[in-house]
Protein backbone atom coordinates (compact mmCIF):
# COMPACT_ATOMS: atom_id res chain seq x y z
CA UNK A 1 0.00 0.00 0.00
CA UNK A 2 1.31 3.59 -0.61
CA UNK A 3 0.82 7.03 0.45
CA UNK A 4 -0.72 9.59 -1.67
CA UNK A 5 1.44 12.88 -1.67
CA UNK A 6 -0.78 16.17 -0.90
CA UNK A 7 2.65 18.17 -0.41
CA UNK A 8 6.02 17.90 -0.08
CA UNK A 9 6.25 15.67 3.41
CA UNK A 10 2.41 15.77 3.37
CA UNK A 11 0.29 12.58 2.76
CA UNK A 12 -2.69 10.73 2.82
CA UNK A 13 -2.33 7.66 4.85
CA UNK A 14 -6.05 6.67 5.91
CA UNK A 15 -8.23 3.71 4.92
CA UNK A 16 -11.01 3.12 2.43
CA UNK A 17 -14.20 0.95 3.24
CA UNK A 18 -15.05 -0.22 0.27
CA UNK A 19 -18.32 -2.44 1.69
CA UNK A 20 -20.12 0.02 4.02
CA UNK A 21 -23.44 0.73 2.79
CA UNK A 22 -25.00 2.18 6.79
CA UNK A 23 -23.67 3.90 8.88
CA UNK A 24 -26.37 4.64 11.53
CA UNK A 25 -29.20 5.30 9.12
CA UNK A 26 -27.30 7.34 6.08
CA UNK A 27 -26.88 4.58 3.15
CA UNK A 28 -23.44 5.52 0.91
CA UNK A 29 -21.18 3.61 -1.36
CA UNK A 30 -18.10 2.61 1.05
CA UNK A 31 -16.76 5.35 2.41
CA UNK A 32 -12.66 6.27 3.35
CA UNK A 33 -11.38 7.01 7.05
CA UNK A 34 -8.96 9.54 6.30
CA UNK A 35 -5.66 10.17 8.44
CA UNK A 36 -3.00 12.31 6.89
CA UNK A 37 1.10 12.35 7.81
CA UNK A 38 3.03 15.34 7.71
CA UNK A 39 6.87 14.79 7.99
CA UNK A 40 8.98 17.97 9.50
CA UNK A 41 12.32 18.20 10.05
CA UNK A 42 12.17 17.80 13.83
CA UNK A 43 9.36 15.21 13.91
CA UNK A 44 6.14 13.75 12.05
CA UNK A 45 2.71 14.16 13.16
CA UNK A 46 0.36 11.45 12.06
CA UNK A 47 -3.81 13.64 11.94
CA UNK A 48 -6.46 11.15 12.74
CA UNK A 49 -6.53 7.16 12.74
CA UNK A 50 -9.76 5.09 11.19
CA UNK A 51 -12.41 3.00 12.08
CA UNK A 52 -11.27 -0.57 14.32
CA UNK A 53 -10.27 -3.04 11.62
CA UNK A 54 -8.78 -0.59 9.61
CA UNK A 55 -5.25 0.42 10.97
CA UNK A 56 -3.43 -2.65 8.98
CA UNK A 57 -4.35 -0.22 5.99
CA UNK A 58 -3.18 3.39 7.63
CA UNK A 59 -0.21 1.61 9.16
CA UNK A 60 1.01 0.14 6.11
CA UNK A 61 0.22 3.81 3.90
CA UNK A 62 2.61 4.96 6.66
CA UNK A 63 5.04 2.89 6.30
CA UNK A 64 5.68 3.20 2.17
CA UNK A 65 7.12 6.80 3.77
CA UNK A 66 8.67 5.93 7.17
CA UNK A 67 8.77 3.51 9.60
CA UNK A 68 5.29 3.96 11.82
CA UNK A 69 7.42 3.59 14.83
CA UNK A 70 8.78 7.13 14.24
CA UNK A 71 5.85 8.37 14.74
CA UNK A 72 6.32 11.68 17.05
CA UNK A 73 2.91 13.16 17.62
CA UNK A 74 -0.69 11.62 16.72
CA UNK A 75 -3.25 14.75 16.24
CA UNK A 76 -6.73 13.63 17.26
CA UNK A 77 -9.01 15.97 15.54
CA UNK A 78 -12.40 13.85 16.77
CA UNK A 79 -13.43 11.29 19.13
CA UNK A 80 -15.98 9.55 16.89
CA UNK A 81 -15.06 6.03 16.50
CA UNK A 82 -14.57 5.94 12.74
CA UNK A 83 -11.43 8.96 13.21
CA UNK A 84 -10.11 7.23 16.98
CA UNK A 85 -11.00 4.06 16.33
CA UNK A 86 -7.36 3.11 15.93
CA UNK A 87 -5.78 4.92 18.75
CA UNK A 88 -5.79 2.04 21.21
CA UNK A 89 -3.42 -0.11 18.76
CA UNK A 90 -1.56 2.74 17.48
CA UNK A 91 -1.09 3.99 20.95
CA UNK A 92 0.13 0.50 22.49
CA UNK A 93 2.26 0.72 19.58
CA UNK A 94 3.78 3.73 20.60
CA UNK A 95 3.37 3.86 23.95
CA UNK A 96 4.71 7.85 25.00
CA UNK A 97 3.50 8.69 22.11
CA UNK A 98 1.86 12.85 22.82
CA UNK A 99 -2.15 12.83 21.17
CA UNK A 100 -2.99 16.57 20.48
CA UNK A 101 -6.83 16.94 21.19
CA UNK A 102 -9.22 19.93 22.93
CA UNK A 103 -9.95 18.99 26.39
CA UNK A 104 -13.55 17.57 25.84
CA UNK A 105 -12.33 14.93 23.25
CA UNK A 106 -9.76 14.13 26.26
CA UNK A 107 -13.34 13.38 28.29
CA UNK A 108 -14.69 11.84 25.24
CA UNK A 109 -11.72 9.27 24.58
CA UNK A 110 -11.40 8.18 28.25
CA UNK A 111 -15.82 6.91 27.94
CA UNK A 112 -14.68 4.46 24.64
CA UNK A 113 -11.40 3.59 25.76
CA UNK A 114 -8.56 3.14 28.54
CA UNK A 115 -6.96 5.62 28.38
CA UNK A 116 -5.01 6.41 31.62
CA UNK A 117 -1.29 5.48 30.26
CA UNK A 118 -2.01 8.02 27.10
CA UNK A 119 -0.19 10.72 26.91
CA UNK A 120 -2.87 13.13 26.11
CA UNK A 121 -2.21 16.89 25.27
CA UNK A 122 -4.87 19.56 25.88
CA UNK A 123 -4.63 22.24 22.95
CA UNK A 124 -6.41 25.37 22.43
CA UNK A 125 -8.01 27.62 19.58
CA UNK A 126 -4.52 29.59 18.43
CA UNK A 127 -2.24 26.73 20.00
CA UNK A 128 0.72 25.82 17.48
CA UNK A 129 3.21 22.66 17.22
CA UNK A 130 5.94 23.18 15.07
CA UNK A 131 7.38 20.07 13.84
CA UNK A 132 10.25 21.71 12.12
CA UNK A 133 9.12 23.83 9.20
CA UNK A 134 6.16 22.67 9.54
CA UNK A 135 3.58 24.52 11.92
CA UNK A 136 0.18 22.62 12.93
CA UNK A 137 -2.20 25.23 14.29
CA UNK A 138 -5.23 24.16 16.09
CA UNK A 139 -9.20 25.38 15.89
CA UNK A 140 -11.33 24.20 18.55
CA UNK A 141 -15.10 23.65 16.39
CA UNK A 142 -17.39 22.40 19.02
CA UNK A 143 -20.51 21.26 17.69
CA UNK A 144 -19.01 20.60 14.06
CA UNK A 145 -20.01 18.28 14.77
CA UNK A 146 -19.87 17.09 17.78
CA UNK A 147 -18.12 19.20 21.30
CA UNK A 148 -14.56 17.67 20.78
CA UNK A 149 -14.14 18.38 17.17
CA UNK A 150 -11.40 20.46 16.05
CA UNK A 151 -9.37 21.44 12.66
CA UNK A 152 -6.04 21.64 12.38
CA UNK A 153 -4.19 24.25 10.37
CA UNK A 154 -0.68 23.53 8.23
CA UNK A 155 0.57 27.10 7.43
CA UNK A 156 3.22 26.10 5.26
CA UNK A 157 1.43 24.18 2.82
CA UNK A 158 -2.20 26.18 3.83
CA UNK A 159 -3.71 22.85 3.98
CA UNK A 160 -6.71 22.45 6.31
CA UNK A 161 -7.22 19.40 8.23
CA UNK A 162 -11.30 20.15 9.37
CA UNK A 163 -11.98 16.29 10.07
CA UNK A 164 -15.96 15.64 9.02
CA UNK A 165 -16.63 18.84 7.85
CA UNK A 166 -16.24 19.45 3.80
CA UNK A 167 -16.62 15.40 4.24
CA UNK A 168 -18.28 13.17 1.78
CA UNK A 169 -18.64 9.43 2.11
CA UNK A 170 -17.76 7.76 -0.62
CA UNK A 171 -15.32 5.40 -1.57
CA UNK A 172 -13.16 5.23 -4.27
CA UNK A 173 -9.55 5.40 -6.19
CA UNK A 174 -9.54 8.77 -6.31
CA UNK A 175 -8.32 10.93 -3.84
CA UNK A 176 -8.66 14.45 -5.11
CA UNK A 177 -11.68 16.31 -6.38
CA UNK A 178 -10.51 16.75 -9.53
CA UNK A 179 -10.11 13.40 -10.20
CA UNK A 180 -13.45 11.88 -8.77
CA UNK A 181 -14.93 15.08 -10.75
CA UNK A 182 -15.96 18.23 -9.04
CA UNK A 183 -19.77 17.41 -9.73
CA UNK A 184 -20.00 14.09 -7.82
CA UNK A 185 -17.46 15.01 -5.08
CA UNK A 186 -20.22 17.84 -4.75
CA UNK A 187 -23.15 15.90 -5.02
CA UNK A 188 -21.62 13.42 -2.27
CA UNK A 189 -20.97 16.53 -0.23
CA UNK A 190 -24.23 17.64 -0.25
CA UNK A 191 -25.60 14.38 0.72
CA UNK A 192 -23.10 14.35 3.85
CA UNK A 193 -24.70 18.14 4.64
CA UNK A 194 -27.69 17.25 4.36
CA UNK A 195 -27.73 13.89 7.06
CA UNK A 196 -24.88 15.24 9.59
CA UNK A 197 -24.85 19.35 9.23
CA UNK A 198 -28.26 20.71 8.98
CA UNK A 199 -28.56 21.10 12.33
CA UNK A 200 -25.52 22.96 12.84
CA UNK A 201 -25.87 25.42 9.97
CA UNK A 202 -25.76 28.41 12.41
CA UNK A 203 -22.34 26.97 13.57
CA UNK A 204 -20.81 26.38 10.32
CA UNK A 205 -21.66 29.84 9.04
CA UNK A 206 -19.89 31.22 12.28
CA UNK A 207 -16.74 29.05 12.07
CA UNK A 208 -16.11 30.41 8.46
CA UNK A 209 -17.00 33.45 9.53
CA UNK A 210 -14.04 32.87 12.11
CA UNK A 211 -11.89 31.18 9.63
CA UNK A 212 -12.47 33.91 7.50
CA UNK A 213 -11.14 36.91 9.84
CA UNK A 214 -7.97 34.94 10.61
CA UNK A 215 -6.82 35.70 7.41
CA UNK A 216 -5.48 32.81 6.42
CA UNK A 217 -5.47 31.67 2.89
CA UNK A 218 -6.46 28.21 2.42
CA UNK A 219 -4.74 25.80 -0.72
CA UNK A 220 -6.41 22.08 0.26
CA UNK A 221 -9.36 21.13 2.57
CA UNK A 222 -8.12 17.62 3.48
CA UNK A 223 -11.79 16.15 5.62
CA UNK A 224 -11.74 13.04 6.71
CA UNK A 225 -13.93 11.24 4.52
CA UNK A 226 -13.72 11.14 0.71
CA UNK A 227 -11.80 13.22 -1.41
CA UNK A 228 -9.73 16.03 -0.22
CA UNK A 229 -10.36 19.12 -2.27
CA UNK A 230 -7.40 21.03 -3.84
CA UNK A 231 -8.74 22.09 -7.28
CA UNK A 232 -12.37 23.27 -6.09
CA UNK A 233 -11.49 24.27 -2.36
CA UNK A 234 -13.23 27.40 -2.49
CA UNK A 235 -16.54 25.77 -4.31
CA UNK A 236 -17.23 23.75 -1.62
CA UNK A 237 -17.02 26.96 0.34
CA UNK A 238 -19.00 28.56 -0.84
CA UNK A 239 -21.30 25.44 -1.23
CA UNK A 240 -21.10 25.08 2.50
CA UNK A 241 -22.08 28.90 2.77
CA UNK A 242 -25.42 28.14 0.59
CA UNK A 243 -26.03 25.11 1.74
CA UNK A 244 -26.59 26.62 5.59
CA UNK A 245 -28.37 29.48 4.64
CA UNK A 246 -30.68 26.67 2.77
CA UNK A 247 -30.13 28.44 -0.84
CA UNK A 248 -33.00 26.69 -2.43
CA UNK A 249 -34.07 26.25 -6.32
CA UNK A 250 -37.65 27.09 -7.11
CA UNK A 251 -38.15 22.83 -6.70
CA UNK A 252 -40.53 20.94 -4.03
CA UNK A 253 -40.16 17.65 -2.91
CA UNK A 254 -42.69 15.36 -2.66
CA UNK A 255 -42.53 12.04 0.02
CA UNK A 256 -45.35 9.56 0.78
CA UNK A 257 -46.52 6.54 1.52
CA UNK A 258 -49.17 4.84 0.30
CA UNK A 259 -51.70 1.92 1.18
CA UNK A 260 -53.82 1.08 -1.74
CA UNK A 261 -52.83 3.60 -4.06
CA UNK A 262 -54.87 6.69 -2.66
CA UNK A 263 -52.29 8.57 -1.58
CA UNK A 264 -50.48 7.94 -4.36
CA UNK A 265 -52.74 9.45 -6.85
CA UNK A 266 -52.92 12.88 -4.74
CA UNK A 267 -49.28 13.35 -4.61
CA UNK A 268 -49.02 12.61 -8.40
CA UNK A 269 -51.55 15.24 -8.52
CA UNK A 270 -49.57 17.36 -6.54
CA UNK A 271 -47.02 16.80 -8.24
CA UNK A 272 -48.54 17.67 -11.45
CA UNK A 273 -49.67 20.70 -10.56
CA UNK A 274 -46.51 21.76 -9.26
CA UNK A 275 -44.40 21.06 -12.50
CA UNK A 276 -47.43 22.94 -14.43
CA UNK A 277 -46.68 26.07 -12.35
CA UNK A 278 -43.18 25.49 -12.99
CA UNK A 279 -41.40 23.81 -10.11
CA UNK A 280 -38.85 21.25 -10.84
CA UNK A 281 -40.15 18.07 -8.45
CA UNK A 282 -38.82 15.26 -6.72
CA UNK A 283 -41.56 12.60 -6.04
CA UNK A 284 -40.22 9.80 -3.18
CA UNK A 285 -42.52 7.09 -2.36
CA UNK A 286 -40.81 5.78 0.68
CA UNK A 287 -41.69 2.14 0.87
CA UNK A 288 -38.67 1.61 3.60
CA UNK A 289 -36.22 3.37 1.41
CA UNK A 290 -36.22 0.14 -1.09
CA UNK A 291 -36.82 2.61 -4.27
CA UNK A 292 -33.73 3.95 -5.41
CA UNK A 293 -33.30 7.54 -4.29
CA UNK A 294 -36.19 7.16 -2.23
CA UNK A 295 -34.44 6.33 1.27
CA UNK A 296 -34.40 9.10 3.79
CA UNK A 297 -30.84 9.81 3.47
CA UNK A 298 -31.63 10.71 -0.12
CA UNK A 299 -34.54 12.27 0.37
CA UNK A 300 -32.97 15.04 2.69
CA UNK A 301 -30.15 15.74 0.35
CA UNK A 302 -33.37 16.31 -2.46
CA UNK A 303 -35.28 18.78 0.79
CA UNK A 304 -31.92 20.73 1.07
CA UNK A 305 -32.47 22.60 -1.62
CA UNK A 306 -35.92 22.56 -2.33
CA UNK A 307 -38.25 25.16 -0.82
CA UNK A 308 -40.69 22.90 -0.32
CA UNK A 309 -41.63 19.75 0.86
CA UNK A 310 -45.03 17.77 1.08
CA UNK A 311 -45.26 15.18 3.06
CA UNK A 312 -48.39 12.62 2.87
CA UNK A 313 -49.56 9.24 4.48
CA UNK A 314 -53.11 7.77 4.97
CA UNK A 315 -54.26 6.83 8.26
CA UNK A 316 -53.79 3.59 9.94
CA UNK A 317 -55.22 3.08 12.77
CA UNK A 318 -55.08 6.42 14.57
CA UNK A 319 -51.93 7.29 12.97
CA UNK A 320 -49.65 8.40 10.05
CA UNK A 321 -47.69 4.86 7.90
CA UNK A 322 -44.60 3.87 10.19
CA UNK A 323 -42.39 4.67 7.27
CA UNK A 324 -43.41 8.14 7.25
CA UNK A 325 -43.15 8.55 10.62
CA UNK A 326 -39.60 7.09 10.37
CA UNK A 327 -38.60 9.71 7.83
CA UNK A 328 -40.94 12.44 10.03
CA UNK A 329 -38.68 11.57 13.10
CA UNK A 330 -35.37 11.94 11.25
CA UNK A 331 -36.13 15.32 9.45
CA UNK A 332 -37.14 16.27 13.37
CA UNK A 333 -33.91 15.83 14.41
CA UNK A 334 -32.18 17.48 11.20
CA UNK A 335 -34.08 20.47 11.90
CA UNK A 336 -33.98 22.14 8.91
CA UNK A 337 -35.79 25.12 10.53
CA UNK A 338 -32.33 26.17 11.59
CA UNK A 339 -31.30 27.04 7.94
CA UNK A 340 -31.30 30.60 7.13
CA UNK A 341 -34.07 30.18 4.46
CA UNK A 342 -37.11 28.45 5.14
CA UNK A 343 -39.38 26.09 3.67
CA UNK A 344 -42.55 25.71 3.56
CA UNK A 345 -43.92 22.52 4.35
CA UNK A 346 -47.31 20.75 3.49
CA UNK A 347 -49.31 17.33 4.39
CA UNK A 348 -51.96 15.46 2.48
CA UNK A 349 -53.17 11.84 2.81
CA UNK A 350 -56.35 9.86 2.78
CA UNK A 351 -58.18 7.74 5.84
CA UNK A 352 -60.92 5.45 5.72
CA UNK A 353 -62.59 6.77 9.34
CA UNK A 354 -61.57 9.62 11.26
CA UNK A 355 -57.93 10.81 9.94
CA UNK A 356 -55.53 12.03 11.89
CA UNK A 357 -52.22 11.81 9.97
CA UNK A 358 -52.15 14.81 8.19
CA UNK A 359 -52.96 16.82 11.69
CA UNK A 360 -49.62 14.28 12.89
CA UNK A 361 -47.58 15.33 10.06
CA UNK A 362 -48.37 19.12 9.97
CA UNK A 363 -47.21 18.83 13.60
CA UNK A 364 -44.21 17.01 12.94
CA UNK A 365 -43.33 19.66 10.16
CA UNK A 366 -43.50 22.50 12.59
CA UNK A 367 -41.41 20.74 14.52
CA UNK A 368 -39.04 20.70 12.09
CA UNK A 369 -39.15 24.25 11.76
CA UNK A 370 -40.71 24.21 8.41
CA UNK A 371 -43.73 26.87 7.84
CA UNK A 372 -46.32 24.50 6.82
CA UNK A 373 -49.56 25.81 4.67
CA UNK A 374 -52.50 25.15 6.95
CA UNK A 375 -55.15 22.94 6.30
CA UNK A 376 -53.85 20.27 4.47
CA UNK A 377 -55.39 18.16 2.41
CA UNK A 378 -57.56 14.67 3.41
CA UNK A 379 -59.63 12.43 1.84
CA UNK A 380 -62.24 10.10 2.63
CA UNK A 381 -61.15 6.49 1.11
CA UNK A 382 -59.97 7.15 -2.47
CA UNK A 383 -59.57 10.91 -4.25
CA UNK A 384 -62.47 11.31 -6.73
CA UNK A 385 -62.47 13.28 -9.54
CA UNK A 386 -63.23 17.03 -7.93
CA UNK A 387 -60.46 15.77 -4.93
CA UNK A 388 -57.85 15.28 -7.41
CA UNK A 389 -58.78 18.56 -9.53
CA UNK A 390 -58.42 19.82 -5.97
CA UNK A 391 -54.83 18.55 -5.15
CA UNK A 392 -54.04 19.43 -8.43
CA UNK A 393 -54.84 23.08 -7.48
CA UNK A 394 -52.98 22.48 -4.46
CA UNK A 395 -49.73 22.00 -6.33
CA UNK A 396 -50.37 25.11 -8.67
CA UNK A 397 -51.06 27.22 -5.64
CA UNK A 398 -47.58 25.96 -4.28
CA UNK A 399 -45.91 26.54 -7.23
CA UNK A 400 -46.93 30.23 -7.43
CA UNK A 401 -45.78 30.85 -3.33
CA UNK A 402 -42.60 28.89 -3.99
CA UNK A 403 -42.02 30.91 -7.16
CA UNK A 404 -42.76 34.55 -5.11
CA UNK A 405 -40.36 33.40 -1.85
FE1 LIG B 1 -18.12 12.41 13.35
FE2 LIG B 1 -16.72 10.85 10.60
O1 LIG B 1 -17.25 11.10 12.38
Amino acid sequence: MKATKLAQGVYWVGAIDWNLRDYHGYTLPGTTYNAYLVVGEEKTALIDTCYPGFEEQVLGRVASIIDPKTIDVIVANHIEVDHSGGLPKIAKMLPSVPIYCTEVAVQGLARHYDTKDWNLQVVKTGETLDLGQKTLVFLEAPMLHWPDSMFTYLAEEEILFPNDAFGQHVASSKRFDDELGKDIALAHAKKFFANLIIPLAPKVLKKLGEVGDLGIGIKMIAPSHGIIWRTHAADIVTAYVEWSKGVSKDKVTIVYDTMHGATDMMAKALADGAMDGGLEVKVCLLKDGRYEGCHRSDIVAEMLNSKALLVGSPTLGDEMLPTVAGFLSYLRGLRPGRLTQKKIGFAFGSHGGHGGAVDQITDDLKTAGIEVVEGGMEVYFKPDTDEREACYRAGLALADQVTQM
